[in-house]
C-alpha cells in the first residue's frame, strides 16, 4: 500500500508493506555545542539545509523505484553498477552527501577529546611518525582538495592496512575505494565560509579541538572487517523504516 510522507507518496518495499525512506539523523548535540571552533549558524544551515537537501533528493529519485527504495545510503553507494543508468549519478551524489554528513557530524563533539589513545594512538605513531605530523597532513591535504570535496583518515580494508590520509571530490567516499573512514573533515566552502570565508586553512586548523577521537578509536577498532561488512552493519541508522 502506498503511503504519503512530507507530501510524497513512497511506494512500499519492504517486507510486510512498510515504507523506507532515508531519513536526516539528528545533530548528536546542540547546534552551538562546536563554538567558537564551528560557528551555530554554519551548524544550522549545513545539516538543516544541506545535509537535510541531499536526503531529500535521494528520496525524491528512488520515488519511482521500489525496488531500490530498501537499500542503505550505503548500499546504494557500494553497488553503483545495479543501479538503472538514468538515476545513477544523482543517487551516488546524494547518498554520497548522506553518508559523508552523517559520519561527519559523529566526528565532532563538544570539546572533542584531545588527541588520540590506546591503539589508535599507538597507530598514528606508527604510520605518521607522531600525532603533529599527522594533522600537518590532514591540514595540508584538506588545504589542497581542490573545489568541494572531504579529507579523511582512513584504514585500508586489508588485515592490518595501515592509516592514510586521502581526499576525495565532491561527495565520493573512501568506501567504494577499498578503504575504511575513521575520520573526516568536510571542505565544501558551506563548511567554514560564513566563519573563516576564503580561509580554509584556519578552518582545517581551527577544527581540531572539536574532534572526537573516542569515536575515531571506536571506528578503528572495527575495522578489520571489510569495509562492505563494516558499513552494511552500519547501514541501518541512515535508513528509517515507517
Ligand atoms: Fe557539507
Amino acid at each position: 500500500m502506498d503511503k504519503t510522507i512530507d507530501g510524497r507518496t513512497a511506494v512500499s518495499a519492504l517486507p510486510g508493506g512498510g515504507v523506507a525512506m532515508h531519513v536526516l539523523p539528528e545533530l548528536p548535540y546542540p547546534a552551538d555545542a562546536l563554538e567558537p571552533h564551528v560557528d551555530a549558524r554554519t551548524m544550522h544551515l549545513h545539516h538543516d539545509k544541506h545535509h537535510a537537501g541531499y536526503v531529500d533528493k535521494l528520496n525524491k529519485v528512488l520515488e519511482d523505484y521500489p525496488a531500490l527504495q530498501g537499500k542503505s545510503a550505503t548500499w546504494l553507494l557500494l553497488h553503483a553498477d545495479e543501479l538503472p543508468a538514468e538515476i545513477r549519478t544523482t543517487v551516488i551524489r546524494n547518498a554520497g552527501g548522506h553518508v559523508n554528513h552523517s559520519l561527519f557530524w559523529r566526528a565532532m563533539a563538544p570539546a572533542g577529546s584531545g588527541a588520540p589513545e590506546g591503539v589508535l594512538k599507538d597507530a598514528i605513531k606508527k604510520d605518521f611518525g607522531s600525532f603533529e605530523l599527522f594533522k600537518k597532513h590532514f591540514d595540508d591535504a584538506g588545504a589542497a582538495v581542490f573545489g568541494s570535496g572531504w579529507v579523511w583518515l582512513v584504514r585500508a580494508a586489508r588485515t592490518d592496512g595501515p592509516l592514510e590520509v586521502m581526499t576525495t571530490s565532491g561527495h565520493e567516499t573512501p568506501l567504494t575505494q577499498g578503504c575504511y573512514p575513521l575520520l573526516v573533515n568536510d571542505v565544501w566552502e558551506h563548511a567554514y565560509y560564513l566563519k573563516y570565508e576564503n580561509r580554509r586553512p584556519d578552518y582545517l586548523h581551527g577544527w581540531w579541538p572539536v574532534v572526537d577521537w573516542q569515536e575515531a578509536e571506536r571506528r578503528f577498532k572495527g575495522s578489520d572487517q571489510t569495509a562492505q561488512q563494516r558499513w552494511e552493519a552500519e547501514g541501518g541508522h541512515l535508513l528509517r523504516a515507517l
